[in-house]
């Protein structure tokens, strides 16, 4: 029995989302929270054969502040694509001023409704975001940093894809044999390709411009979505898959499942808060506080992080994208940092 709540349901992403999500057996509660189209969503959806029981929220008026409470009720995982995404010529980082206040308040209202929950963050900047609903939670006393995940999946999904065509292999043969850490917006990505030996030795035929251009595509991938959509938003049904690949990692995680890949896929997590989680940002991230790393998961929490530079080879080209990504992250860190500290 578990219930999954999507807040942002009738968009872009919560849309896909919450269908890949309608279609998995072991969800028996959906719970789609939206301030607009929420209840239409549902009543689509409730139509399909599987057993998740599908409800909607919608906000009556501004001033509704039970509606969300009523959704939140007994979640055992939530999902935020909600907020706006980005148009032609926006970074991640411009989205802040809308969104920051956006996840603050839903996650100030899981910090009433459903502390223990599983909370996945997809909203953007991602890099900022996380730092504010995890203040958001210090502050109320209920945070629980091994349940608190910025959903980075997609860059991973990327790699995948882009790797699989420079090398010639099957993309979906790449699940689990390359991994994605960072953050989530530009130089902040960094895509490790040494993780098994079969693509690592295909890679490192490579010659440097096809390298670098392969980074430069995952990092800036998000990019082509926007340009091609032309002002109607960001990637919306490629971005459903990869937070329902992460919701899915937790999904299993709750039932037991034991994973068979090389490497989990990465979250944006905040290290000083998780078990191995200070040594490794003591040790080789400049002690930065939030960092994607590869999770192995338990019950829905993290049971401990992938150490990157023990269990797999980082290059030192790897070593010098990671110090470009650790500058720009902690500014990002900062700003969502402060945003909370500094509102009543
Ligand atoms: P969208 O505009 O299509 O959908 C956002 C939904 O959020 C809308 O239905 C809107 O009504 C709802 N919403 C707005 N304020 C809300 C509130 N206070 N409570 C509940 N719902 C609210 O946007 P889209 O394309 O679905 O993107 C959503 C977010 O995901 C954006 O911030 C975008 O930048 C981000 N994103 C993240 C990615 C990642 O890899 N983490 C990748 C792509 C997008």
């Amino acid at each position: 029995m578990v219930k999954v709540t999507v807040c942002g349901a009738a968009g872009g992403i919560g849309q896909p989302l919450s269908l890949l999500l309608k279609l998995n057996l072991t969800v028996s509660q959906l719970s789609l929270y939206d301030i607009v189209n929420a209840n239409g969503v549902a009543a689509d959806l409730s139509h399909i054969s599987t057993p998740a029981v599908v409800e909607g929220f919608q906000p009556k008026s501004k001033d509704d502040k039970d509606t969300i409470k009523k959704a939140l009720s007994g979640s055992d995982i939530v999902v935020i694509p909600a907020g706006s995404p980005r148009k032609p010529g926006m970074t991640r980082d411009d989205l802040f001023n809308i969104n920051a206040s956006i996840v603050r308040d839903i996650v100030i209202n899981i910090g009433h409704v459903c502390p223990k929950a599983t909370i996945l963050i997809i909203s953007n900047p991602v890099n900022s975001t996380v730092p504010v609903a995890a203040e958001v939670l210090k502050r109320m006393g209920v945070f629980d940093p091994s349940k608190l995940f910025g959903v980075t999946t997609l860059d991973t999904v990327r790699a995948e894809t882009f790797l699989a065509g420079l090398i010639g292999e099957d993309p979906a043969s790449l699940k689990g044999k390359i991994s994605v850490i960072g953050g989530h917006s530009g130089e902040t990505i960094v895509p490790l390709i040494n993780v098994v030996d079969y693509v690592s030795e295909k890679a490192a035929k490579l010659s440097k411009k096809d390298y670098d251009a392969f980074i430069q595509r995952v990092q800036f991938g998000g990019d082509e979505v926007v340009k091609a959509k032309n002002g109607v938003g960001s990637a919306t049904l490629s971005m459903a898959l990869a937070g329902y690949r992460f919701t899915l990692q937790v999904l299993s995680s709750l039932s037991g499942e034991k994973s068979f890949a090389k490497v989990p896929d990465s979250a944006y997590v905040y290290l000083p808060g998780l078990p191995n989680g200070q040594q490794i940002s003591a040790k080789y991230l400049n002690n930065i506080s939030y960092f994607s790393l590869p999770v192995n998961l338990e019950n829905g929490a993290v049971k401990s992080l992938v150490n990157p530079f023990d269990s797999l080879s980082v290059s030192s080209d790897e070593r010098k994208l990671i110090d470009v990504a650790l500058t720009g992250l902690q500014k990002n860190i900062a700003k969502g940092t402060s945003f909370v500290k500094s509102s009543k």
